[in-house]
C-alpha cells in the first residue's frame, strides 16, 4: 500500500523515539526529520533509491564500543586509541572529549577497525611508523620496528658521533636503524639482509628519507664487502618453539624469518661471533639488540673481549656492546 497513511511507519528514527522513554537528542530529531522528508519524497517518486540515515555519535561512545570489540579478540585496547587518534587527527590524550563523529569520519574508522579485527597489525594498516628521526614505511615485507630498537639506534648514533664513522647494519629489515643513523649523522652507512622483500622496502625507505644506504643481499655477512667501525645488528632472536605462543598479529602477519632465532634464539649471535670480528676495523664495535634473558649468554660467546650490557627503558638487558 502506498500513500500518506504509510508514511510514519517508514520513518524508523521518529517512531522509535515516540515509543522510547528517553527524550530524543537533537541528533536523533535531525535524523528522524531527514528520514521522514526522504520517505515522503520516495512516496511521491518510487524510483528514488533507498537512503541510509545515521545519528552522529559521540567519540567516547564509539571508542568504548571499539575497545570492547578489540578486547574480545585479544587485541590491545591501545590500538583502538591509535586508530581514533590517527583517523581523527586528535592526540590520544584528548580522545576523552565529546566530539561528534561525522558520517565520513565514521566510515574511515569502520574500515580501519574491520581490518584490525582480521588480525592485521595496526602499523601495517596505517602504513608507517615514526622511528627516531625518520618516518619508516612498513608492510608485510619486513618486521615492524619496535620502540626498544629506537634505543639501539640511539646508541649506534652516539658511537658514530664519537668517531665510529663507517657503519654496517646487519639484518636491516625495513632499514630503520641504518636510515636513522645516516639521517642523524650524515655518515656512510651500509646495510644487509637475506630477504629481497625487506631490502626492497629498505630501498624505498632510504629514498623517502633522503639518505643513501649501500645495500647487500645475502646470508648475514656473506656478500658484504669492506670493513667497518661499527656493526649494528638486531637479528631474529625468538626461540623457534616460542613462536606459536606469540600474539596472532606477530606470528601470522610478520615475516617468520625476521623472528626465528633457532632452538634457543641465539643462532645468529653464534654466527656473528664467528664472522663479524674480521669485518671490523681495529678497535671496532659490535652492537646487538637481544631478547630478555639472552644478554649474558651472548657475552659468553665473546669471551675475552671488552663487553657492556645496556638496559632499555623498561629495565630489560636489551643491548650488548662488544669491542673487538
Ligand atoms: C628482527 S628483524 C630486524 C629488522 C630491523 N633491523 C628492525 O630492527 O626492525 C631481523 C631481520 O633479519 C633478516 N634475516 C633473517 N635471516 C637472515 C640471514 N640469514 N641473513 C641476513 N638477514 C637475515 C630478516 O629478513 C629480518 O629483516
Amino acid at each position: 500500500m502506498q500513500g500518506k497513511w504509510i508514511l510514519p511507519f517508514k520513518a524508523p528514527g521518529l517512531l522509535l523515539q515516540l515509543i522510547t522513554t528517553r527524550p530524543p537528542t537533537d541528533d536523533m530529531m535531525e535524523v528522524a526529520i531527514a528520514a521522514f522528508l526522504r520517505v515522503k519524497e520516495m512516496d511521491e517518486d518510487p524510483s528514488l533509491p533507498e537512503t541510509k540515515f545515521q545519528t552522529r555519535e559521540k567519540l567516547s561512545v564509539l571508542l568504548k564500543e571499539t575497545k570492547e570489540a578489540f578486547s574480545k579478540e585479544q587485541i590491545d585496547e591501545s590500538d583502538a586509541e591509535w586508530i581514533y587518534s590517527l583517523c581523527l587527527g586528535i592526540p590520544r590524550s584528548e580522545l576523552k572529549n565529546d566530539k561528534i563523529i561525522l558520517p565520513s569520519e565514521r566510515e574511515k574508522l569502520e574500515t580501519m577497525i574491520a581490518e584490525r579485527l582480521t588480525g592485521r597489525p595496526l602499523w601495517y594498516i596505517t602504513g608507517d611508523v615514526e622511528f627516531c628521526n625518520a618516518i619508516i614505511k612498513v608492510d608485510e615485507r619486513a618486521l615492524i620496528p619496535r620502540p626498544e630498537t629506537e634505543e639501539l639506534a640511539a646508541l649506534a648514533i652516539e658511537e658514530v658521533k664519537k668517531g665510529r664513522k663507517k657503519v654496517l647494519d646487519v639484518c636491516t629489515g625495513s632499514g630503520c636503524i641504518a636510515i636513522a643513523i645516516a639521517k642523524e649523522t650524515g655518515e656512510e652507512v651500509s646495510a644487509a639482509d637475506l630477504s629481497e622483500d625487506a631490502l626492497s622496502l629498505a630501498r624505498e625507505n632510504a629514498e623517502a628519507n633522503g639518505v643513501q644506504i649501500t645495500l647487500f643481499q645475502g646470508d648475514l655477512l656473506e656478500n658484504v664487502t669492506g670493513t667497518y667501525d661499527l656493526i649494528v645488528c638486531n637479528p631474529p632472536y625468538i626461540p623457534t618453539g616460542f613462536i606459536p605462543e606469540m600474539q596472532r598479529e606477530v606470528r601470522e602477519f610478520e615475516p617468520h624469518m625476521a623472528l626465528d632465532g633457532g632452538a634457543d634464539g641465539l643462532d645468529f649471535y653464534r654466527r656473528m661471533a664467528q664472522d663479524a670480528p674480521s669485518r671490523l676495523c681495529e678497535g671496532g664495535m659490535l652492537l646487538f639488540e637481544c631478547g630478555e634473558g639472552q644478554a649474558e649468554e651472548i657475552c659468553a660467546l665473546f669471551e675475552g673481549k671488552k663487553i657492556e650490557i645496556v638496559k632499555d627503558l623498561e629495565g630489560v638487558e636489551r643491548m650488548v656492546k662488544i669491542i673487538c
